[in-house]
Formats: structure tokens, sequence, C-alpha cells
């Protein structure tokens, strides 16, 4: 019997949410492997809202075709190989798409080995090691933050944001972190050490941020855009900056999110926009910094994961309503 492969193509653009068949489950055969390929199973799907970015339109990496298994960083152990590097039982993280076998080339880069480490998870090469956490670290290290600074993080309970905020803590900053949760905040405040959470659905959360920044705001750690950046904008000290790293409140309709220009000029805010893709030479570097941290305990991170490839189309969506907290994860 010919084992099978379940895929997630994309079958139409989004208009707003995921709808129904936006992705579509279609069923193939497992690829067979020629000469300098293995063979990959993928246990983990990474979720990330770039996902949404790619579904839409070409962007710092093309658009993927309708028709085409939707584009997904992944998990996976190789299961068969004839490739001279990879060996049955080997784990590698990559572009894996939203499916359940990969083909891994001679020549492709899209894959990197990763170690087994005793009592660690094999999702931490996903978030706290994997994008979330090198985000963190490289966004941070463009942040370049001084002690004593101010610092504020949107979607601070995500995978992304809470890594920013602990680090922003390690480098003696006063961390605020802004989310949609009232449980979310607690997490921040009582587990993460953030100086201060402000829930951005209570209706006087504007007078909340600025009574948490006594001194205003020295950096701006953007996750979200709209109408939460324009208020950190209104906030922010002079000669602040502002690392643009990513705009989630716009990626859903058709006019992106926009930063209010006149705010930078007149407060002149330095401003630059992050893409990880330009520190991959640098990734080992960032994760075995990120791993100390962990170790040692200055670093904690939290998943939230949910089950079945089937159930990837959902997962997308709870980026965009907040139903995750930390690193959310489709485990097939
Ligand atoms: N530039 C890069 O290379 C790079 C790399 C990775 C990630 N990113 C960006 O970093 C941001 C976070 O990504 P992530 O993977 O860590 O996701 P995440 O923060 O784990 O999940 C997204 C969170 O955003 C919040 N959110 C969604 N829609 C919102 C809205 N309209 N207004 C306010 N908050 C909203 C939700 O939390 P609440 O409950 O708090 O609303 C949600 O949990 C995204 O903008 C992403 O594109 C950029």
């Amino acid at each position: 019997m010919t084992a099978v492969n379940r895929q997630l193509v994309l079958n139409s653009r989004p208009k707003g949410m995921l709808a129904p068949g936006d992705l579509q489950l279609k069923e193939t055969a497992v690829p067979g492997l020629q000469d300098g390929q293995a063979l990959a199973r993928v246990k983990y799907l990474s979720i990330d809202p770039t996902m949404r970015i790619w579904m839409a339109a070409d962007s710092y990496l093309p658009a993927v075709a309708i028709g085409e298994v939707m584009r997904s960083f992944g998990f996976a152990e190789i299961v068969e190989s004839r490739h001279p590097d990879y060996r049955k039982g080997d784990r590698v993280t990559g572009f894996t798409g939203l499916q359940d076998y990969v083909a891994v080339e001679l020549a492709s880069q899209a894959f990197q080995k990763v170690p087994k480490i005793p009592f660690v998870s094999d999702t931490v090469f996903l978030g706290l090691l994997g994008i979330n956490g090198l985000t963190a670290f490289f966004g941070m290290e463009m942040a370049a933050p001084k002690k004593g600074e101010t610092m504020v993080v949107s979607a601070a309970a995500g995978a992304t944001g809470s890594i920013v905020g602990q680090i922003g803590k390690i480098r003696g900053c006063r961390v605020v972190g802004i989310a949609g949760t009232d449980d979310k905040c607690n997490w921040l405040s009582k587990d993460l050490g953030f100086d201060a959470a402000i829930n951005y659905k209570h209706r006087d959360w504007k007078g909340k941020l600025a009574a948490a920044v006594p001194d205003g705001i020295d950096i701006d750690f953007e996750n979200v855009g709209g109408e939460i950046m324009q208020t950190v904008l209104g906030l922010m000290n002079l000669h602040g900056r502002v690392v643009v790293c990513g705009l989630i409140s716009g990626y859903n309709k058709q006019d992106p999110g926009m930063m209010s220009l006149g705010t930078v000029i007149l407060k002149r805010l330095r401003v630059e926009g992050f893409l990880l893709l330009d520190y991959v030479s640098r990734f080992m570097e960032a994760a075995t910094q990120l791993g100390q941290w962990k170790m040692f305990g200055k670093i904690k991170d939290r998943e939230t994961i949910v089950e079945g490839l089937e159930k990837t189309p959902d997962a997308i969506n709870m980026l965009f309503t907040g139903a995750n907290t930390g690193k959310l994860i489709v485990k097939i």
C-alpha cells in the first residue's frame, strides 16, 4: 500500500480571516526518493502571522501560488535517506509546508539539522530557539536598549513579544507589554517580570499606558501597528527608536496598518524595519545565547498546541483573535 501524504494547498486568497476552503486538504502519494534526497515526516508546524501575508501577495517572499502546498516552517524527522548529509532519525527544521511528508533536496538550504537535547522539547526549535526567539534576539540588537530606558512591546504575550520583553529586562530596561486579555497581562507581569502590562481591550487602556511610562518611551518594539502603534508613538521621547517587526493588525485588511509618519518627524524617531531573513548567518550565535538564558531560568517560554493538520486553518485564525499565548504550533 502506498503511504498517503496529506497536504493543505492554497485554494483561494483569503479576504479577511481564513474562510473554509481557502486552504484545501488534498491527498497525494508520499514522494519517492531519488539519489541525493531524503524523506522527512513533519511532526510540528510553526503557525506564523506572516503566512497570512504569503497567502495574499508578493512581499519579501513570492506569494504562494494557487494550487501550491501552503508554505510554512516546521519540525520534521528523516524517515528514509538517499542524501549524503542525512540519516534516518535526524531531526530538521525548515520550510516543510503544511503537509505530512517533505522531500529534502541535495542542494536545498531550506533545512537545518537540530540536535536532540535532554529535557528540551522538540517544539522549542520552532519558538524560543526558532523564528520567534531569533527575531526577538536580533530585533533587540537593533533596538540597542540601554539600562534604565523604557521599552514598550506590543503583542507582548505572543511568541515573539514575550521573549522581546524578557530580553528587555535582561538588558536592564523598564518593560511595558501590551496584550489582549487580563490573563495574558497577569502572565507578563507576574511570571515574566514585566514592569507593567496593559490590556488594550479595556476602554481606559491609553491612560493606563501613559501612567505606566512616567519617563516616556525610548523604544517601541512594534508587532501590531495601527492604533496601538500610534498611541505608543505619541508617548515616545525625543530621538526614540522604533523597531518595526510586525503590523499584525493590518494583515487581514487590504490596507496594511500604516504608521503615523508625522510623529516620526516631530519626535525625530529612528525607525527601522526588521526582517529575520537578514540574520541567517548568525542564527547559531543567537540560539546559543537564548538556550543559555532558558537553561538559567532568565527566559521562560510558553506554547499553545493545536492537534491535527486539518485544524491548521483554524489555528492560523487564532493568531488574529489572540487565542494563543506564546508560540502557536500544530502537532501532526
Ligand atoms: N519581521 C520579522 O522577521 C518577523 C518575524 C517573526 C514575527 N514577526 C511579527 O511579529 C508579530 C508577532 O508574531 P508572532 O509569531 O510572535 O505571533 P504571536 O504574537 O504569537 O501571535 C499574534 C498575537 O497578536 C495579537 N494580535 C492579533 N491581532 C491583533 C490586533 N488587531 N491588535 C492587537 N493585537 C493583535 C494577538 O494577541 P492579543 O491577545 O494580545 O491581541 C495574537 O496572539 C507579527 O506582527 C509578526 O508578523 C516578524
